[in-house]
């Protein structure tokens, strides 16, 4: 069997974002036909059928949705693990004030000052901060805080048990400023992170300081105006006294692809801006240069997977992100913290390069004059570190619809 024109099961699952059962069941249900390695009888896919599949993403055209909302006064945010303020330039571009933001990553902090003089970047551990002269003055507090996990003794969690976790400063924030909403934000794994019991600890610890944790919502980017298939965990609380329901954002229908973030078109008014970039060391890019856009470690010559992969050759599983070279006409693999990391290439189209910084921020959908402090490798950090601005845009109108909602149900009569 010719491996560069079929995908392996599990291959064909991850590029389609479903289960191996699920592919198996359509198999069986005649959905999506599977042919077998007449060796190994393993079912293998055609790679046209998988990218038909994926077509009607990129075609359809988006008529419907709007999810913006004007807000009604004044909101503000204190912005935790702020980070190079993907989420606050989101939030800011939905009509929210970013009252203070903390971070402790002193170049990501000189990114927040340069670019927005008059925010209250509050550098520093979040340890050494206390917030209690925000309550009252801030109706959202959010954070993507990195994901630890807590020691149980199999009982119901209390704020006191997470102690030592960023997790925990989050929640004592929340509990010291007391807004109607709070966001945090998170990677999808924190729904498996210790069996789902990482996630269920803290929303038990968010009620016990006194909120109601709506549905957690694992949110792909792609359906908010971003060329990229990330995907954030956000995982909302609503102040126990309010009886007004939060709406997460309903997902667009069109998807914009490596071409829409790169080029003049329906995102940006001009191609990208040229900047500079990491480069592949000589190794790294004679491989890449054999594989086609679109292509992944499974392009190469037979040999060259076995040296290239190694010891993961033999263990089987997809890796579609290994040695891959991203199409101009698909969104990007989700960006890491740095591009030139093994078993996440992410190569450019047509030139055998990681993408520069400017072509990074634009995949993060970050406007072109927002500038990054740092090093070529800090710059890159503060990028893939981030949620997509367009994404944290959304989050920011579904805050917004709430915090109206809210607001205007305080002024009727009982
Ligand atoms: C995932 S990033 C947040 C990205 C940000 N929300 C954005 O959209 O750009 C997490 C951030 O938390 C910061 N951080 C980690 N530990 C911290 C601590 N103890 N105090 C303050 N910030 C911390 C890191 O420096 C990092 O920038």
């Amino acid at each position: 069997m010719v491996t560069e024109k079929y995908y392996s099961l599990s291959e064909a699952a991850e590029i389609l974002g479903k289960s191996k059962e699920t592919l198996r069941r359509w198999d069986r249900e005649g959905k999506l036909h599977a042919l077998r390695e007449p060796i190994s009888e393993y079912r293998v896919y055609k790679r046209e059928d998988i990218n038909f599949l994926l077509k009607p993403l990129f075609d359809e055209l988006d008529i419907e949705t709007d999810n913006s909302e004007a807000p009604i006064k004044e909101f503000k945010v204190l912005e935790l693990f702020a980070g190079a303020g993907g989420l606050a330039i989101g939030l800011e571009k939905a009509g929210i004030s970013c009252v203070a933001l903390n971070e402790m990553d002193k170049w990501a902090c000189q990114t927040l000052r340069e670019n927005r003089p008059h925010w209250n970047v509050l550098e520093g551990d979040i340890k050494s901060f206390n917030f209690e002269k925000y309550r009252g003055e801030v109706d959202i507090v959010t954070g993507g805080f990195p994901c630890q996990a807590f020691s149980y003794a199999g009982k119901r969690l209390g704020l006191e048990d997470a102690r030592g976790t960023l997790f925990y400063e989050f929640a004592r924030t929340v509990k010291e400023v007391n807004p109607p909403i709070c966001i945090g934000e998170n990677v999808k794994g924190l729904l498996s992170h210790e069996k789902g019991e990482t996630l269920k600890g803290m929303i038990s610890i968010l009620n016990e300081i006194g909120y109601n944790v709506v549905p957690v919502k694992v949110l792909k980017a792609i359906n908010f105006k971003v060329p990229q298939k990330r995907e954030r965990l956000i995982l909302v609380g609503i102040r126990k006294d309010i009886d007004v329901k939060y709406e997460y954002p309903r997902p667009y229908q069109s998807i914009y692809n490596l071409s829409d973030a790169l080029k003049k078109g329906k995102l940006y008014d001009t191609d990208v801006p040229k900047s500079e970039g990491s480069k592949y060391p000589q190794h790294k890019k004679d491989v890449l240069d054999l594989v086609p856009p679109k292509g992944y470690w499974r392009d190469l010559p037979l040999e060259l997977q076995k040296e290239y992969m190694g010891k993961s050759f033999y263990l089987g599983g997809g890796k579609t992100g290994m040695a891959r070279r991203i199409g101009w006409d698909e969104p990007s693999l989700t960006l890491t913290c740095s591009p030139a990391q093994k078993q996440t290439e992410r190569c450019h189209p047509d030139e055998t390069r990681p993408f520069t910084v400017r072509e990074y921020a634009r995949i993060q959908t970050f406007p072109d004059d927002w500038k990054f402090a740092g090093s070529i490798s800090q710059q890159y950090k503060q990028i893939g570190n981030a949620v997509p601005c367009n994404l944290g845009k959304e989050i920011g109108y579904s805050v917004i619809k709430f915090l109206n909602d809210y607001y205007l149900s305080l002024s009727k009569p009982k």
